[in-house]
């Protein structure tokens, strides 16, 4: 990683905090509403228990606990952001349904996760991990976290293998996604920086290694949308 992205990354959650208010909007947007469908195929992949207690972190504005808690064996749901502002809005989207009673937003730190031991039956990040200072050490506490027999579930962007995909794909986000989205959001770069942290980040078999490290087990990764993203999934044995 260079280290002024690697600087970055440490306070990357300040530039949420700036765009928090546009983010909703411009993901779904300029993602043509893939995003929702991405963050629905968490659900094929629960793990396989009748009561499931989740933690989502880098939860930003709540859509992931929004889409798990439509499965009815998701009885609570933990999101943990250390945007404020997203949280903050996260928090009023919860109450409009109704979910504040299943659902409980707060800040919190996804490196250092501040919970106890064993806690969870399924861990849950969806283009968070990459805006990690340190992405290793998250997966270890991941781990830490989740009780025997539960699940981890990320979600992130990739690049694409086809030639042809790849050259729209780096087109689409080295200057068109920056060019709409930082005019969008009004923030100088968030959009630009958002296309090198995707850059940067390993990603395929690069990424499962550092399941492995982190003790992860039964190891998968499905490829989303020609592999523009990847849901990964290790088990705590
Ligand atoms: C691209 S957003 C993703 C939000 C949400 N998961 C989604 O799918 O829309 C990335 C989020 O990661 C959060 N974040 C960055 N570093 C973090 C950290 N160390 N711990 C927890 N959240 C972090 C940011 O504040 C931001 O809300």
């Amino acid at each position: 990683m260079n280290n002024e992205l690697g600087e970055r990354k440490k306070e990357s959650y300040k530039i949420f905090d700036e765009i928090a208010g546009t983010y909703d909007l411009l993901n779904h947007t300029l993602s043509f509403g893939i995003d929702i469908y991405w963050r629905n195929k968490m659900l094929k992949h629960l793990p396989n228990k009748d009561s499931i207690n989740a933690l989502d972190l880098a939860t930003g504005t709540g859509d992931v606990p929004l889409t798990l808690i439509k499965d009815p064996r998701v009885k609570k749901i933990t999101g943990i952001d250390l945007s404020k502002g997203m949280v903050d809005l996260g928090i009023i989207k919860v109450k409009k349904k109704g979910l504040d009673k299943k659902i409980n937003l707060m800040i919190g730190d996804g490196v250092t996760i501040p919970t106890g031991d064993n806690a969870f039956d399924l861990t849950t990040i969806s283009f968070g991990i990459r805006n990690f200072s340190d992405p290793q050490k998250s997966l270890f506490d991941i781990h830490r976290v989740l009780k025997k027999d539960g699940r981890l579930m990320i979600m992130e962007f990739s690049i694409p293998e086809n030639f042809l995909v790849r050259q729209v794909y780096f087109f689409y986000f080295r200057h068109l996604l920056p060019f709409v989205g930082n005019i969008i959001s009004k923030h100088k770069d968030a959009y630009t920086y958002l296309n090198k942290s995707v850059e940067d980040f390993p990603y395929g078999e690069n990424f499962l290694k550092l399941m492995n490290n982190a003790g992860f087990e039964n190891l998968k990764m499905i490829p989303l949308t020609f592999g523009i993203a990847t849901l990964y999934i290790g088990d705590k044995k």
